[in-house]
């Protein structure tokens, strides 16, 4: 076969050069884009990673638009969200955008993380990949909590009441604590710039941060996959993992395709129920902060009852909070509790995965019983929910060890379709 002839160089590979030159861009490209060799078998699962980076930017660049019109005062916060929606051009779309993309960020990265602990993404060699996922987790629980502040509805307000205030029950410096936190003697005007200042600069700037982190361990390292073999050990002449390719343009135009689905459904939301039932914009915060009428029923977003029902599930109100804290906390120490040889739950046995699934169903249950009242049953359920979640940590090294794993195989398995 005779060789192509070869082209001139254009206008365009001229101002590449150039470039690369003075900064590594084609390099960095290839390190993590065209020569970033990811495993042939990602699945379903795979999607929410790409994805949760879309709804990254998506709060970005609508949260900037936002700041625009928005005005940080508790004298007219509440009115000027009512004017985005009413008389900014397009300021309903980037609104409702930006707490749509709120709930669809907690979704999006609830699923990731389930992702991770049933593949055993978290395990040796990626424990900084997972480390780093969990440092964005709070910072992302962090940031919607000040920016549920920021319309200044009553729930908005008693919400902030209610969790600031659970800072007092440290014993000691809870009461001077809380007072620092509020900046005054309750949520006040200066609670509202603060909580402004930090969910509209410093936690943007700190999860943008930690995402390079996050991408930048995994790349060290080399993507997991659903079977759970390290790709890396089984290379073929030209030095690349036999069972990778490259994640562009492959695994572009495959998450290209969840984007689309991702987008459709996001869209049924967006224009069809953006309040979601109550659910991702709650009733009680159409009406404005009030200091002295309490909402009927208080409850957090959903993406924050399961913690919401362990606290309330707990009569002492310290004990409480360590547990609530400590539920978030505990993912923390998964690639360390986790004592399994193999890594997916495709290779694990009975015993795991049933404490994974009564865990999965432990957080939905608690997740549904926060946002109901606190009647006795429910308070009695959610003891009963509470307990599972926390076993799945605590008897982890125990069971992890004790449960029978099948063989894992040299190579992934994967069907081309
Ligand atoms: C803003 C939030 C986040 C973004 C943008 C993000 C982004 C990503 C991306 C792009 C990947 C590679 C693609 C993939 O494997 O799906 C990834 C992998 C991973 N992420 Fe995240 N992530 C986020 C939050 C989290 C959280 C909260 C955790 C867990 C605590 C986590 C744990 C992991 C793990 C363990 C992997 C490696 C998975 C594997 O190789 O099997 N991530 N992340």
């Amino acid at each position: 076969m005779s060789a192509l002839p070869e082209s001139k160089p254009t206008r365009l590979d001229a101002l590449v050069s150039w470039i690369d030159a003075r900064f590594p861009m084609t390099r960095f490209m290839k390190e993590h884009a065209s020569e970033y060799y990811a495993p042939k078998n990602f699945n379903f699962w795979y999607y929410f990673g790409s994805l949760a980076l879309v709804v990254l930017v998506l709060q970005i660049v609508t949260g900037i638009f936002l700041t625009m019109n928005y005005k940080p005062s508790a004298a007219e916060a509440f009115a000027s969200v009512e004017y985005i929606m009413r008389d900014v051009e397009w300021g309903w779309l980037i609104r409702y955008l930006h707490s749509t993309g709120a709930s669809a960020f907690f979704i999006v990265v609830y699923l990731h993380m389930f992702r991770g602990i049933m593949y055993g993404s978290h395990k040796n060699p990626r424990e900084l990949v997972w480390i780093f996922g969990m440092l964005i987790y709070l910072c992302l629980m962090a940031e919607a909590f000040f920016g549920y502040l920021l319309p200044w509805g009553n729930m908005s307000y008693w919400g902030a009441q209610v969790i600031v205030s659970l800072f007092g029950a440290i014993p000691g410096i809870g009461e001077s604590l809380v007072e620092w936190i509020r900046g005054d003697y309750y949520i006040s005007d200066i609670t509202l710039n603060r909580f402004f200042a930090l969910h509209v600069v410093a936690l943007p700037i700190a999860l943008i941060f930690l995402v390079i982190a996050h991408i930048f361990a995994l790349h060290e390292v080399g993507s997991n996959n659903p079977d759970g073999v390290e790709i890396k050990k089984v290379k073929g002449p030209d030095g690349h993992p036999v069972d990778g390719i490259p994640f562009h343009p492959y695994y572009t135009v495959k998450d290209l395709v969840g984007f689309i689905v991702f987008a459709a459904l996001f869209s049924c939301v967006l224009f069809f129920a953006p309040e979601m039932g109550g659910y991702f914009l709650e009733h009680a915060n159409f009406e404005p902060a009030d200091a002295l009428r309490t909402p009927e029923h208080i409850a957090p977003v959903w993406y924050f009852t399961p913690f919401y029902a362990i606290l309330r599930a707990i009569p002492d109100k310290l004990i409480g909070v360590i547990c609530m804290g400590l539920a978030v906390v505990a993912f923390f120490f998964l690639p360390w509790l986790d004592r399994s040889k193999v890594k997916s739950i495709r290779y694990r046995g009975w015993l795991y995965r049933g404490f994974l699934i009564a865990f999965a169903i432990s957080f939905l249950a608690l997740g549904y019983l926060g946002l109901q009242p606190a009647t006795p049953e429910a308070t009695n359920a959610a003891r009963i929910f509470s307990v599972i979640y926390f076993a799945f940590f605590i008897l982890m090294p125990w069971y992890t060890r004790a449960d029978q794993t099948r063989p894992v195989p040299e190579r992934v398995t994967y069907d081309a379709h």
